[in-house]
């Protein structure tokens, strides 16, 4: 996602916005004309995990004591009032899905779970079959827990295995092993209709036939999705400063290949770059990121996209726990709210569309970001003239090529190349 502009509107200013007031900012005359909202979906962020993952950049903190310490109740109650001051926002809609991510959501009682989505369900409408997930990590697994989040109105589990080798899940500073991994799929299978699975592939030290290994290993689960991400060191994280060797880019694409190969012989239709799904199974919640639909964040650090008639505004809440659990018991959890630049549209709704496999419709383009298919003609020209991207009267694709070469695509979308 491109980066958010360092522009504080309403949070901390002197006067506090009434919310008549933040309305009349939010829904006056502007640079653009929405004919409809897109769909609306709801992220919850819940940032602690058991210990801190040395490659990962999410905004998650290490518990400093043991379970006892999790101030689950706090936390909720906090989610609640932040939940409670955004709704004006988006009066009138209602919900397609729910993310529960983190962090680690698991480490949550299902009871706590289960308070939360009731007061959700109290305050916002949601359709009916509303996909509801929550992101669970193998080592917070015991028996029943799962069964307790479908009780709770759960009902798709993402499970966080990323290997099913125990040497590679040390190096990854993991906290379960392969058959923690291997019981919470089954615990998931039971519990759920429909769950994910998460891999991570080209890992330090990894071969390409291990990664193979690791892919038939999840395939045998028969998962209706999979979610498979390679390893990236990203900056500030404990293996971008102790950097681990890592396959070269020539292995990984073997790897890659490999992958393809193997989820399209067990039925898995690779419907977005690094997603895997059996037929009526892929994520709702992320495909609705993916063709630039709306998202209320709630919790600490979570981003949210949020159209009006006249504007597409992004929101980021507090990222520290503790600054987020007091900013929000006192209904200030927003510290950046920005409208997103007519300029950045274009781009923005690209570098999500073109991870599909089928892309965007023509018509959805101009209904996300008001702008009209002129605001791309010309680097789609040239996407499809470099035979990144094909297209007809109705829709534009990425071809196989602009798959394997998608920053590349992308980019051609920037605002300066239009
Ligand atoms: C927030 S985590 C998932 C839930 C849970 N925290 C866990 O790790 O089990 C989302 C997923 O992003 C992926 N991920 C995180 N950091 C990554 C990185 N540096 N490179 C590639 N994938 C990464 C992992 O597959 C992870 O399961
Ligand atoms: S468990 Fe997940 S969110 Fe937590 S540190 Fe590890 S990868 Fe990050």
């Amino acid at each position: 996602m491109a980066s958010i502009p360092p522009v504080v509107a309403a949070a901390a200013a002197t006067a506090p916005e009434t919310v008549a007031e933040r309305l009349a900012r939010l829904t006056r005359p502007g640079t653009l004309t929405l004919a409809a909202l897109p769909p609306l979906s709801l992220y919850v962020h819940l940032p602690w995990c058991i210990r801190k993952c040395p490659y990962c950049d999410f905004n998650s903190h290490a518990l400093r004591g043991d379970l006892e310490t999790l101030p689950q109740r706090r936390y909720v109650d906090a989610l609640i009032v932040d939940l409670e001051a955004a709704l004006p926002l988006v009066w009138g809609r209602r919900v397609h899905t729910i993310f529960l991510g983190g962090g680690t959501p698991s480490l949550f009682d299902p009871a706590e779970i289960g308070r939360l989505l009731a007061a959700v369900r109290a305050r916002l409408p949601l359709e009916p079959g509303c996909e509801v997930t929550l992101e669970a990590n193998p080592g917070t697994f015991e028996r029943e827990r799962f069964h307790g989040y479908a009780d709770a109105g759960v009902t798709r589990l993402s499970i966080g295995v990323q290997s099913f080798d125990d040497a590679r899940l040390r190096a990854l500073g993991r906290v379960h092993d392969a058959a923690q991994a291997r019981a919470a799929i089954e615990e998931a299978k039971a519990a759920f209709a429909t769950f994910n699975v998460d891999l991570m592939y080209a890992l330090p030290g990894q071969t390409p036939v291990e990664c193979a290994a690791d892919v038939e290993a999840a395939l045998a689960f028969a998962p209706p999705h999979l979610s498979i991400y390679q390893l990236t060191i990203e900056p500030n994280t404990l293996f971008a400063h102790a950097r681990p060797t890592l396959p070269d880019d020539d292995t990984a694409a073997a790897m890659l290949d490999r992958i393809v190969a193997a989820t399209a012989a067990a039925g898995l239709d690779r419907y977005e770059v690094s997603a895997f799904a059996r037929a009526g199974h892929r994520s709702r919640h992320n495909v609705n990121y993916w063709e630039f639909g709306d998202y209320l964040g709630i919790g600490a650090g979570a981003h949210g996209k949020i159209s009006f008639a006249h504007r597409i505004v992004r929101q980021v809440r507090l990222r520290d726990p503790a600054a987020y659990l007091a900013g929000a018991e006192r209904g200030a959890a927003v510290a950046s709210e920005v409208e997103v630049a007519r300029a950045d549209l274009a781009f923005e709704f690209m570098l999500n569309a073109l991870r599909l496999k089928d892309g965007f419709a023509l018509a959805r383009f101009a209904q996300r970001t008001g702008l009209p298919l002129s605001a791309i003609e010309r680097p789609l020209a040239e996407a499809e003239r470099r035979g990144l991207v094909e297209r007809d009267l109705q829709s534009v694709r990425p071809t196989p090529l602009g798959f394997d070469f998608l920053s590349d695509l992308q980019q051609l979308f920037l605002p300066s190349d239009n």
